[in-house]
């Protein structure tokens, strides 16, 4: 484990690898990895359930002072959420939330709501955090930047194949439909887009298996933090 206190941002679109990747050089580096999509989602989660309309700005602030999300990260690195006391880990991952994490994400009161509880994660301890605006908004100090991404129809196989592996399949081309749909929307809205920083170094992950992505990033952030 490392001593020195730093922090690495991660963005890029859904479904590049950037969860399984960041979560695995976390492990190796000892430090904190922060999945910030589920944030997101258990905002969704709990809009979803409330069963009001993801695009709807006034209804969904609304809800806000309503919302406590608590997370906590297990010695296995699993990051699990909690919203109001419930552990939503599992249903967050519904691929109904997608949308629904991707519809909330764009209202400014809920990026707002979110940045300083993402702000004080990197504060507190060495992370990676992997989400859109990290490198942009949430930690532009952040000491190595990075953007990770990956051909549509490559990410739309890989997803495909996690759902399977995670009990809630999806047709390939429903998948290629929704990342499609998620990749516009998310770069597209005006408060936070997807889009790499000035210095983020850009990472094609799509010609690269795991072991080979996991290398390549490790060298990187020692690289650049000098561990
Ligand atoms: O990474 P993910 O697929 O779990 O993220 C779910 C949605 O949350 C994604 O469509 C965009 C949004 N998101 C965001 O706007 N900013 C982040 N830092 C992380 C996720």
């Amino acid at each position: 484990m490392s001593k020195k206190h730093f922090s690495v941002a991660i963005d890029g679109p859904s479904g590049a690898g950037k969860s399984t990747l960041a979560k695995a050089v976390a492990a190796e580096l000892g430090i904190v990895y922060v999945d910030t999509g589920a944030i997101y989602r258990t905002i969704g989660c709990y809009v979803y359930d409330k069963q009001v309309d993801p695009k709807d700005a006034e209804a969904v602030t609304a809800l806000l002072p309503e919302i406590k999300i608590e997370m906590q990260h297990g010695e296995d690195g699993l990051q699990r959420m909690f919203l109001n006391g419930e552990d939503v880990t599992t249903k967050i991952r519904l691929p109904q939330m997608s949308m629904y994490a991707s519809a909330v994400s764009a209202i400014p009161q809920v990026r707002t709501f979110l940045l300083e509880m993402q702000r004080e994660l990197a504060r507190t301890h060495s992370v990676i955090m992997d989400g859109r605006d990290i490198a942009t908004v949430v930690l532009p100090d952040a000491d190595v930047k990075i953007f990770l991404y990956a051909d549509a129809e490559i990410r739309a196989q890989r997803r495909t194949l996690e759902l399977e592996q995670r009990g809630t399949p999806q047709p390939y081309e429903e998948v290629l439909r929704d990342i499609e749909a998620r990749d516009w929307a998310d770069s597209h809205r005006e408060t936070a887009p997807l889009r790499p920083a000035d210095d983020s170094i850009m990472v094609d992950n799509g010609d690269k298996d795991f072991e080979q992505s996991k290398q390549f990033l490790l060298t990187l952030i020692k690289d650049w933090v000098g561990l």
